[in-house]
């Protein structure tokens, strides 16, 4: 076995591991009693099977939907209903069946552009927060999911672009990908996402035994570099940890 980043928890496989993400977000809800959340979603291909557990029976009725605020750690600048918007994934998962109020679905305006979109959203964000500057003991999400990218990635935070070095945005615009699928994006910055109270990065899968060989043998990757206010926890499956 690949040896794992610290706080992490072994999953048996992809159905396991949206579980347990799944029991794990309801359980910070729960710590949460009746105030309002924001939870940062994670792009690409790995949470899908999550977001189609929590509008799914048996979790859909346990899931303080009222309550919580739905944000986006990166999104892809394509339309909406492009295959490839993270914005459409989570809609698609969603669907019908989980009640989420309009108001507390907060996707990053790819419509706009690189630029305007990531300026956009980080106006949007600080509208949420009452601040544009980051309170050390007033996190702005509760809980932050994170995946970790082939070349180790994350968000659309890419190995030797610009938007790593970002330390005052809250968001930035990545007009090069540093991985397919090669088009624009828009990132929140580390600042941002170190602004949380837990941070839980999903990671399933033999593609995934790569950056973790590389984060084990100590490369600073950008996935390594994501902090939180409180604890960044891993959940990996065997066929991703095996060596
Ligand atoms: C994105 C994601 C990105 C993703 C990783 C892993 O928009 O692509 O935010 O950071 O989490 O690339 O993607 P998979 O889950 O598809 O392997």
């Amino acid at each position: 076995m690949i040896p794992l980043p610290a706080n992490t928890e072994l999953m048996a496989d992809a159905e396991a591991m949206a579980r347990a993400a799944a029991e794990h977000l309801l359980a910070m809800t729960e710590r949460a009693g009746s105030e309002r959340v924001a939870v940062c979603l994670s792009g690409g291909s790995t949470p899908k099977r999550l977001y189609a557990l929590l509008a799914s029976p048996g979790f859909v009725e346990r899931v303080p939907w009222s309550r919580i605020h739905w944000f986006f750690g990166d999104d892809r600048v394509v339309p909406w209903d492009d295959s490839l918007s993270n914005v459409r994934v989570v809609r698609d998962a969603f669907g019908h069946a989980a009640p989420v109020p309009a108001t507390h679905l907060h996707f990053i305006p790819s419509d706009l552009g690189v630029e305007a979109g990531a300026r956009a959203y980080e106006r949007t964000l600080q509208e949420f927060y009452g601040s544009d500057r980051f309170d050390p003991n007033r996190p702005l999400f509760d809980l932050v999911l994170l995946g970790l990218g082939n070349d180790g990635h994350t968000a659309s935070l890419f190995p030797g672009k610009p938007a790593l070095a970002e330390r005052e945005a809250w968001v930035a615009p990545v007009p090069e990908a540093g991985m397919e699928p090669f088009v624009p994006r828009i990132t929140l910055t580390f600042p941002a996402l170190a602004s949380s109270r837990s941070v839980l990065f999903l990671v399933n899968g033999a593609s995934k035994r790569e950056p973790l060989r590389r984060l084990a043998d100590g490369e600073d990757l950008p996935a390594r570099q994501v902090r939180s206010a409180g604890r960044v926890t891993w959940y990996v499956d065997r066929e991703a940890a095996e060596a």
